[in-house]
C-alpha cells in the first residue's frame, strides 16, 4: 500500500487529552446545550417540563439519561424551522434530507456552527492522512445534502486544495483524477466502485493513480469492502460518519494509522448507546442504537437524538476520544426473514467473499405465500460471465448466506453492468412486499 509514513497526524490537544479533561469539557458544554435548548426551543421546554426535568438537574454526564429523546419525526412535526434555537436571521445555511420517504427534514447552522463543522471535517481529514497542501477530490453531492458542502468547507479549513466535482458524470471523475492527481478522494464507497469500473473500462490500472487516501461514508460499508477498494486502488480507505440532524460528515472519523473504528469527536457530540426496544442505556462495548446530544450547536441543538444507527462504543486508541464500531446498519434497514435479523452489510460481506462476482448488489424483499423472502441481485465479473460461471457463483453465494447469515435466498446473477449503479448513497433494499 502507498506509504504514508512521512505523514504527521498533528491532532488537536483535546483529541489526545485525558478522559477527565474531556469529560469536564463535556459536562460544562452539556449544561450550556440543555439550557440553550430549553430557553429557546418551545418543543424542548414543553417536553422537559412534561418529563419533570430541568437543565439545572444535570449535575453529572450520567444525569443526561433523565432527559427525553428526540426523534426524526420531531423535525418533521416542526417543519421547516420550528426547532431552531436562534432567530432565523442568524442562520447562515440550510441543508435538508431528500424527503423521499416523507416530509423533508430541514437543518440550520449559525456562522459558528459552520465554523465547527469545517473544523471537524478538517480534523477528520487529518486523521485520514490528509495534510494542508494536498489536493482533495470531493465527489460527495453538492446541494441540500450535507456531504458536498460539508466536506468542501473542511477541505478548505485544512488548507488543502478542493476539487468540487460533486457526484455523477463518472467519466469526468476519472479524467479529473488523472489530470489533477489528487492525494485524497471523498466519496460514498458505492460510488467509488463506479469510478473503479470506469478505470477498467478505459484500460487504466487504478493502482497507478495518484490517490493515497479515500474518506468514505454516508452509507454503511464493511471491512470486506475496505479491502476490496484498498487492493483495487492501492490506497488507504477510512470511514467517516455523520448525519444532517447532528451536523453532517465529520461527527466521527477513522484514523489511518489504526483503521479500527471511528473516533467520535466528543468535544462537540456526546454519544450514548441505548437498547432500541426499551430506550434504556447500555454499557460501552454493547451493541445498540446510537444517540447523540450536541454540545456546542447554536442553530439546531439536538438533545438525545435517536439516530437509528446500530453500533457499539469502544475505548479510544489513536485518540483518547471513544470510538464507534463500523455501523452494522440502520434499524430501518433490518430485514426479518423467518425470525432471523438480516442487514444489507451481512449480504455485502458474502458477495465480496464469493469468487466470480462484481462488488455491486441489490436486495429485493417480496412475499412468498405468507412469508417474507429475499432475492439478491448480483452480477458476474467480466471473466466469469458465462452460464457455468454464473451458476457456480449463485450456488456459492446462496450457500454462504445460508451458512453464515442463516437465511435462504434466491440469487440472481446478471451479466456485467446488470445491477443498478449508485450515484451517491446506494439503494441496497427494494421492498416489493405488498403494503398492508
Ligand atoms: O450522510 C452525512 C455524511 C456525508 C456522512 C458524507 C459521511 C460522509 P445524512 O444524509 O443525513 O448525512 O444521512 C445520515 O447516513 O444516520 C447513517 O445511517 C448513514 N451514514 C452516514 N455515514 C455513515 C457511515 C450524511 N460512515 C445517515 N457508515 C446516518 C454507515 C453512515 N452509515
Amino acid at each position: 500500500m502507498k506509504d504514508l509514513s512521512a505523514y504527521k497526524a498533528d491532532p488537536d490537544p483535546i483529541e489526545i487529552a485525558s478522559r477527565d479533561e474531556i469529560q469536564a469539557l463535556q459536562l460544562a458544554r452539556l449544561k450550556w446545550s440543555l439550557k440553550h435548548a430549553y430557553d429557546n426551543v418551545p418543543m424542548y421546554r414543553a417536553r422537559f417540563d412534561e418529563h419533570g426535568v430541568h437543565p439545572d438537574d444535570l449535575k453529572s454526564l450520567a444525569d443526561l439519561t433523565k432527559f427525553p429523546f428526540t426523534v426524526k419525526n420531531d423535525l418533521r412535526d416542526n417543519y421547516p424551522f420550528g426547532l431552531f434555537a436562534v432567530p432565523r436571521e442568524q442562520i447562515v445555511r440550510l441543508h435538508a434530507s431528500s424527503g423521499t420517504t416523507g416530509k423533508a427534514t430541514v437543518v440550520g447552522y449559525t456562522k459558528n456552527d459552520i465554523d465547527v463543522f469545517a473544523d471537524m471535517v478538517a480534523r477528520s481529514l487529518r486523521a485520514s492522512g490528509t495534510s494542508a497542501g494536498d489536493i482533495v477530490h470531493n465527489a460527495y453531492g453538492y446541494g441540500l445534502f450535507t456531504g458536498g458542502l460539508g466536506a468542501h468547507y473542511g477541505i478548505e479549513r485544512l488548507g488543502a486544495t478542493v476539487v468540487p466535482v460533486s457526484g455523477g458524470q463518472t467519466p469526468r471523475q476519472v479524467t479529473l483524477i488523472e489530470d489533477f492527481k489528487p492525494h485524497t478522494i471523498m466519496v460514498t464507497p458505492s460510488y467509488m466502485l463506479n469510478i473503479l469500473e470506469e478505470y477498467h473500462r478505459r484500460g487504466l490500472d487504478p493502482r497507478d493513480c495518484s490517490l493515497q487516501v479515500g474518506v468514505f461514508g454516508a452509507e454503511p460499508w464493511t471491512n470486506a469492502m475496505r479491502q476490496e477498494v484498498e487492493d483495487a486502488f492501492d490506497m488507504h480507505a477510512v470511514d467517516i460518519y455523520g448525519l444532517s440532524e447532528i451536523m453532517g460528515p465529520g461527527v466521527a472519523s477513522e484514523c489511518v494509522e489504526t483503521k479500527d473504528g471511528l473516533h467520535i469527536w466528543e468535544d462537540h457530540f456526546y454519544p450514548e448507546i441505548i437498547d432500541p426496544e426499551t430506550g434504556e442505556p447500555v454499557a460501552d462495548g454493547e451493541m445498540g442504537e446510537l444517540v447523540f446530544t450536541t454540545l456546542t450547536k447554536e442553530g439546531l441543538p439536538m438533545i438525545r437524538y435517536r439516530t437509528r444507527d446500530l453500533t457499539r462504543l469502544l475505548p479510544g486508541t489513536a485518540r483518547s476520544m471513544r470510538r464507534m464500531e463500523k455501523i452494522t446498519g440502520r434499524s430501518d434497514d433490518m430485514m426479518i426473514l423467518r425470525g432471523v435479523n438480516v442487514f444489507p452489510t451481512q449480504i455485502e460481506e458474502q458477495v465480496l467473499a464469493t469468487g466470480g462476482l462484481a462488488p455491486h448488489f441489490q436486495i429485493e424483499l417480496f412475499r412468498a405465500g405468507r412469508m417474507d423472502a429475499m432475492r439478491v441481485f448480483v452480477e458476474a465479473e467480466p471473466g466469469s460471465a458465462n452460464e457455468a460461471g454464473k451458476n457456480a457463483a449463485a450456488r456459492m453465494l446462496s450457500k454462504r448466506i445460508k451458512d453464515v447469515v442463516g437465511v435462504s435466498t434466491e440469487i440472481n446473477v446478471a451479466d456485467p453492468g446488470g445491477v443498478a449503479r449508485s450515484q451517491g448513497k446506494a439503494q441496497r433494499v427494494i421492498d416489493n412486499r405488498p403494503k398492508e
